[in-house]
């Protein structure tokens, strides 16, 4: 089950600049690239720094703790094939950028009552 968070406005980034967003519990990195808003998961896999406050040139991000670089559509890394940073889906709807999040990473316990 997945569900849509809205985490921002577009104006909020703009092109060629990112951010670093709560999604439920969860960090966020989007990234606004042309014309076109990408996801990641916001937690550097090397030693969980903050990918949204990272350099953004064209469509690479390096990570302002040590420099691990992916690539914003993908997640892949820019040197180490096995290194993929989970992509998150996103829109804009109703003047929100909206990331995907499976359920029940937001803590969402909607469902029918007993
Ligand atoms: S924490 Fe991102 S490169 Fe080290």
């Amino acid at each position: 089950m997945y569900q849509w968070i809205p985490v921002a406005k577009p104006e909020d980034i703009p092109p060629g600049q990112c951010g670093e967003f709560m999604a439920g519990d969860r960090m966020v990195a989007v990234f606004h690239v042309d014309g076109r808003f990408h996801a990641l998961d916001g937690v550097c896999p090397h030693q969980g720094g903050p990918l949204g406050k990272g350099a953004l040139e064209g469509h690479v991000v390096t990570c302002p703790w040590h420099g691990w670089q992916f690539d914003v559509r993908d997640g892949q890394h820019q040197f180490a094939p096995s290194v993929r940073q989970p992509t998150l889906p996103t829109r804009v709807e109703n003047g929100q950028i909206l990331v995907q999040l499976e359920s029940d990473e937001s803590h969402d316990s909607a469902g029918p009552s007993p």
